[in-house]
């Protein structure tokens, strides 16, 4: 399979090289075609580089790993054309650190998620992976249990795709719980100012939710 990873950061470049790792081809976008993260990160794993609209025209499944609040515009740039009719999983989180507290926006009435499906109607907006450390993404093994992952948006098929990649990277269709529509991005993205006072509580980011049901 063809991915683009859109976004240079931690987690553009874990999810990045365990695709890679896995045997398939991708193309890690960026604003610009010389970003030195960029073509390290494609040297280094056998990847390759571009601008947010080479990686997009590249890939066949899309992935938004890039700062929530700046999405929309790394997507414009990447190109609704480009991204038509693909898979686009949305990973990201609109947090940003305002007089040192973490604060999100959009939230409660609206989220990324939902900002990208309407901006990108003919983009298969699923929304996962934005609750766990990219470490964890990749790698479920490296917290104990039977700890999970959400996915939401339209697309039933599109869903059950992006469940598959989570196979790939070790987690159980089982362990991948559907919230529904892309209406849900809203709780999962709420859910980050917890993740962080838990990453303060625990001095470390290999931590996940499990969740148990009575039936
Ligand atoms: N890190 C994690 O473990 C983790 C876990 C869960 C979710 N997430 C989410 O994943 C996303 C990426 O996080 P990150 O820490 O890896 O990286 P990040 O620093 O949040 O994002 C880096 C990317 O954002 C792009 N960017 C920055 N400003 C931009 C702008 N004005 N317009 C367009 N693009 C812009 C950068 O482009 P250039 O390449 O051109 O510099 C770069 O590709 C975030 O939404 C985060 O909440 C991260």
């Amino acid at each position: 399979m063809r991915y683009a990873v859109l976004g240079t950061g931690q987690a553009g470049r874990t999810l990045g090289g365990k695709l890679v790792a896995l045997g398939h081809e991708v193309t890690l976008g960026s604003r610009t075609k010389d970003n030195p993260v960029a073509l390290e990160w494609a040297a280094d794993s056998g990847g390759g580089a571009g601008t947010f609209a080479e990686a997009a025209s590249f890939g066949e499944v899309v992935v938004n790993a890039v700062a929530g609040r700046v999405a929309l515009t790394a997507l414009e740039a990447a190109g609704a054309a480009n991204l038509a009719g693909k898979v686009l999983v949305d990973v990201s989180n609109p947090l940003a650190f305002e007089d040192g507290e973490a604060r999100l926006s959009p939230v409660e009435s609206d989220s990324v998620g939902e900002q990208i499906q309407r901006a990108f109607p003919d983009a298969r907006v699923v929304k996962s992976l934005n609750t766990v450390n990219c470490a964890v993404m990749v790698d479920p093994a490296r917290v104990p249990g039977g700890h999970q992952l959400f996915v939401c948006g339209e697309d039933a098929d599109a869903k059950a795709r992006v469940t598959a990649m989570l196979g790939e990277f070790g987690w159980p269709a089982d362990r991948v719980l559907d919230l529904g529509g892309i209406r849900a991005a809203r709780s999962v993205e709420m859910w980050l100012p917890l993740w962080l006072d838990l990453m303060r509580h625990f001095g470390h980011a290999d931590f996940n939710l499990e969740l148990r049901t009575s039936r």
